[in-house]
């Protein structure tokens, strides 16, 4: 699978460029971004490791370059200030992005390449790729909340003392502030998380609250996320490369799910070759529902704002 990264001279794309290239799994890493040489230096210094990593090629250019791609990548985008909220971004990467979708339409994209967004806001600009780019909305995802869930998964091992891999706690929704944590489905090896010692009501809206702002505070101090957004792409990636069929928090056009419709955002999404195989309505408690129609809702309203 050859995948390009659009923004791959930047954090989150080189990042992914990285988590690929130790995954080993993609045949080719083609960097595409407006800091032509800040992207050349980011596939040199990749290529440098790969005689001990994998057989893959490695390279950076421009669009033309692209055309091939079986995955566009596309994480170019201004981040956010501390302060602002993702949705607040929306105009200002609005215009980058649909250039972005311009190009790569304009290089001579395949009609079965699948466009994977994370530049923010997420499920907005995904929204806006399925209906610029006129593909099967099953090649068109974002990456929705799967950062978030191994965001979430990941505080809530580290804060009750367990094994990170062993903890699966989705969240849902919109990737921002009105996304949903699913308490229903978490577990620890398969056991209910919410019936662990600790995880108690208090504890439960602690670790939300913080997954939530785990974006701003990866900005506050370091400004930008990189490492756990490169690992959740990766993840995103193989499932379609290797068409895995995984179950997984990814943003698409949602069909119905949830008596929800017409926006972007994340659903249970089985993800392997061609993109969006199935989206999986599965029983949730009656309040993250609720929390999943107020999300679209406020979606539906940012969406109607956008100005092209
Ligand atoms: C984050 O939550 C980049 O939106 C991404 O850090």
């Amino acid at each position: 699978m050859k995948v390009t990264i659009i923004g791959g001279g930047g954090r989150v794309g080189s990042c992914a460029a990285f988590a690929l290239q130790c995954g080993g799994v993609v045949s080719d890493i083609h960097l595409v971004d407006a800091n032509q040489a800040m992207a050349e230096g980011e596939a040199l210094d990749l290529l440098h490791g790969s005689a001990f990593t994998a057989d893959q090629r490695i390279t950076a250019g421009d669009y033309h370059q692209a055309a091939d791609s079986d995955l566009f990548l596309i994480t170019a985008g201004l981040r956010r200030k501390p302060d602002e909220s993702r949705l607040d971004l929306i105009n200002r990467n609005v215009a980058l992005f649909v250039q972005i979708l311009d190009s790569i339409q304009q290089a001579g994209m395949r009609k079965d390449a699948i466009v994977f967004v994370v530049s923010n806001p997420v499920d907005i600009l995904t929204h806006l790729a399925v209906q610029r780019l006129g593909l099967p909305w099953q090649q068109v995802i974002g990456l929705g909340t799967m950062l978030d869930s191994t965001r979430f998964s990941s505080l809530i091992a580290e804060a009750l003392g367990l094994p990170p891999t062993q903890v699966k706690a989705l969240t849902l929704g919109e990737h921002g502030d009105s996304m949903v944590p699913i308490w229903s489905s978490s577990s620890v090896n398969g056991l209910p998380l919410t019936d662990y010692p600790g995880c108690n009501p208090g504890f439960q809206n602690q670790i939300f609250t913080r997954t939530r702002g785990s974006g701003a505070e990866v900005i506050q101090r370091k400004g930008g996320a990189g490492w756990a957004v490169g690992i959740a792409i990766r993840d995103v990636v193989h499932a379609i490369a290797l068409n895995q069929r995984r179950l997984l928090p990814v943003s698409s056009l949602v069909q119905g799910a949830y008596q929800v419709r017409d926006v972007c955002f994340s659903v249970p999404t089985i993800i392997g070759q061609g993109g969006v195989q199935q989206q999986v309505e599965i029983k949730l408690w009656p309040k993250e529902q609720t929390g999943l129609q107020q999300s679209a809702r406020a979606l539906k309203e940012t969406m109607s704002k956008v100005q092209l």
